[in-house]
């Protein structure tokens, strides 16, 4: 999580009329792994320690959420949503109702964020009102810019290039299936998306040996590689770059998203070039015995997954939509009552 010292006041993370408040800063280079949350803009702010500590708290609130109830009582969390959703904008509800909270949905679809007054001056108002501010964006830069004007933390609810709250859930899901997470083998086959980032980041980060498949042309960013290779390099785990199907052999669990993101208008062109990396019984045959399947949802069921896979015992789709809640509870938890 980005823990460059973002100042709280005596209120709890809303900012008083008149308080101090630090001049706008660079986010992304936030000090890893000093314990203090301020956002959760992108999983590589995280260091392996707050990976874990976060995944512990996600199932601990799970296991008992009475003992939560009341912990953000009195706080407020405003929701950007850009972008449609539907597990996103339902678990963040819910969950912060479960913690005592009160959400606040404000739809943006019809109008970017920053585009009827600055996102500075959006953040400098919502700080005086909201305890939290959850955004569903198009640009990573919304976002950071959020962050760099307010004084309440900032949660990334999926941008066009990170999904942090969905690699959450997914390791979360993972922990629960398999217990340690270390050395495992995750793919992900399709994409080299928003969600294909945050997932490759979170599981090497924690220690898993992440491979992704990807058609030519679509492969993650040479930038996000790089990251992800750093982040290897501290979580003791490593990224294996492919554009073979063939790749998916002996992984433990298979993932996949839509081929084309809400942000991409060129659908009919990805269909094609996409055609031979769909996740069907064949290609789930070539994966280690028992093999999880993964997928964030919405799904375009014979489309990048065939409903065979999807519905299997060994599809986990619907706890990772689940997990959505407790891992984002466990964010909450953290930036906001000092877990
Ligand atoms: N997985 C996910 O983020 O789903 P929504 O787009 O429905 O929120
Ligand atoms: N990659 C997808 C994820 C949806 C949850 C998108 O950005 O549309």
């Amino acid at each position: 999580m980005a823990a460059s010292g973002k100042r709280r006041t005596a209120r709890g993370g809303q900012s008083g009329r008149g308080a101090a408040r630090p001049a706008a800063r660079g986010r992304g280079s936030g000090k890893r792994g000093s314990g203090r949350m301020t956002d959760l803009l992108t999983i590589d702010a995280m260091s392996p320690a707050d990976l874990e500590r976060t995944l512990a708290l996600a199932a601990e609130f799970k296991a008992k959420p009475a003992k939560f109830a009341t912990a953000l009582k009195g706080k407020s969390v405003v929701m950007l949503f850009e972008k449609p959703s539907l597990r996103t904008r339902v678990s963040f509800e819910v969950g912060v109702v479960r913690l005592g909270g009160h959400a606040l949905f404000y739809d943006h679809q019809a109008q970017r964020i920053g585009a009827r007054e600055s996102v500075r001056d959006y953040a400098k108002n919502l700080e005086r009102w909201v305890h939290a501010i959850v955004a569903r964006v198009y640009e990573q830069g919304t976002l950071t810019g959020l962050a760099a004007h307010s004084n309440v933390p900032v949660v990334n609810a999926l941008s066009n290039e990170h999904h942090p709250c969905q690699a959450l859930a997914d390791l979360l899901t993972l922990r629960e299936r398999w217990g340690k997470l270390a050395g495992k083998r995750l793919c992900f086959i399709g994409d080299g998306n928003n969600v294909a980032t945050s997932l490759a980041q979170a599981g090497v980060l924690a220690g898993m040996i992440v491979t992704v498949i990807t058609p030519p042309g679509y492969g993650l960013p040479e930038a996000t590689e790089a990251k992800i290779r750093e982040l290897a390099a501290a979580g003791g785990g490593e990224l294996v770059i492919s554009e073979e199907p063939g790749a998916v052999a002996g992984q433990q669990a298979v993932y996949t998203d839509e081929w084309a993101s809400m942000h991409h208008a060129d659908g009919a062109k990805r269909a094609k070039a996409f055609a031979g990396y769909q996740v069907n019984a064949g290609l789930m045959a070539k994966a280690a015995r028992g093999a999880l399947f993964m997928h964030c949802l919405p799904a375009q069921r014979g489309g990048e997954v065939t409903d065979e896979v999807i519905d299997a015992p060994t599809s986990v789709v619907y706890d990772q939509a689940e997990n959505r809640m407790h891992a984002q509870n466990a964010v909450l938890l953290r930036l906001l009552a000092g877990k």
